[in-house]
């Protein structure tokens, strides 16, 4: 028996030094520890010892049964500390490597000229508004003086989700959602797309942006409006800027205007940008149409306001020298890197 206990550790210390892995040494500890083991076989024969033999191959058996043991558990500390250090060789990083490219994004030339001109605005105590781009008639013609009749909405034709739905053709519709959820003081601007029918060329798109704004409180007159529309181009283009009002009509407006700038690259002397007349045109105004007052529920009698309104992309274009509108649409990133 001591011959066989001896041969069997042995044969364990061989087999637990060339075990592979986790996995081998269970298989192992079950081949020599477990209930059909070996060494417990030699245990269950130990009763045919005489007495004196027994506690000597008792105390042999149990040091090759913790040797076996211990050998198992240190081989599996060995392995686990490779198979860790394997991993982290695996995992490191060189961290001399140039890092990745991160891209990054850039205002879009529209969004860069509406920062500037709100801030004007926001400087002059007006707020910003905004609305839906899907409108009622209602507010977009009918309340700003514009029944079903009129003339006038021929130039704007859209895209009409119902008879009485459509897709805003102006941002003046929201001079009327303020009027109607506000009392006066009022002062807003109303940054927004708007929509018309107008196949897309260098100079107009059916999608396109407008700033609407609106004053209304006692008092309010036209020097009002000449005054805020004069210091605003002075800050977009520089205080050696002129304005010109010219007579004009909008249902919605009276006296309505436009609004000519002097031309920003001769100063008024006539150029190519200016098409030779030193003016530009950059708007529509005027003082609002008492009739609007009235469908808003503000007495006219009391108050009196300013609209205005003006299209980004025509400032932008100018702003930036861009001859072609489309190009604001396209989404060409060689075109819009320009900008950031
Ligand atoms: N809504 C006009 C347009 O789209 C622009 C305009 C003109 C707005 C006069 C106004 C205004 O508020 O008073 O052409």
């Amino acid at each position: 028996m001591k011959e066989q206990l001896e041969a069997i550790r042995a044969a364990a210390q061989a087999a637990i030094a060339e075990a592979p892995d986790a996995a081998a040494l269970e298989a192992l500890r079950v081949r020599f520890l477990g209930k059909k083991g070996e060494v417990t076989a030699i245990l269950k024969q130990m009763g045919g010892l005489s007495a004196e033999e027994r506690p000597v191959v008792g105390a042999l058996a149990n040091s090759v049964r913790e040797e076996i043991d211990g050998g198992i558990r240190a081989r599996a500390g060995q392995l686990a500390g490779a198979e860790e250090s394997a991993r982290l060789a695996k995992e490191s990083i060189d961290v001399s490597l140039p890092g990745k490219d991160m891209a990054l994004g850039g205002m879009h030339p529209l969004d860069k000229v509406l920062a500037e001109l709100t801030d004007i605005f926001l400087g002059m105590g007006f707020d910003v508004a905004t609305g839906p781009e899907v409108e009622y008639d209602k507010y977009n013609f009918e309340m700003l003086n514009m029944p079903k009749s009129h003339p006038s909405r021929d130039t704007q034709d859209t895209f009409y989700i119902t008879e009485n739905i459509l897709l805003r053709t102006q941002t003046s519709p929201m001079q009327i959602r303020t009027m109607l959820a506000e009392k006066p003081p009022i002062r807003i601007i109303c940054p927004g797309r708007v929509y018309r029918s107008d196949p897309a060329d260098a100079t107009h798109s059916p999608v396109f942006t407008q700033i609407e704004g609106l004053a209304v409180d006692k008092g309010i007159t036209f020097t009002d409006l000449k005054g805020t529309l004069d210091l605003f181009f002075k800050q977009l283009y520089g205080p050696a800027t002129k304005t010109r009002f010219r007579p004009h009509h909008f249902a919605y407006t009276e006296p309505s205007a436009e609004v000519d700038m002097s031309c920003f690259k001769c100063g008024g002397a006539g150029c190519p940008m200016c098409k030779g007349e030193g003016w530009i045109e950059m708007l529509g105004c005027g003082m609002v149409h008492p009739v609007v007052l009235q469908n808003c529920g503000i007495d006219p009698d009391i108050y009196s306001g300013f609209a205005f309104g003006v299209g980004l992309e025509r400032i932008t274009l100018m702003r930036y020298g861009i001859d072609d509108m489309r190009l604001l649409f396209e989404n060409d990133l060689r075109f819009l890197r320009q900008f950031s």
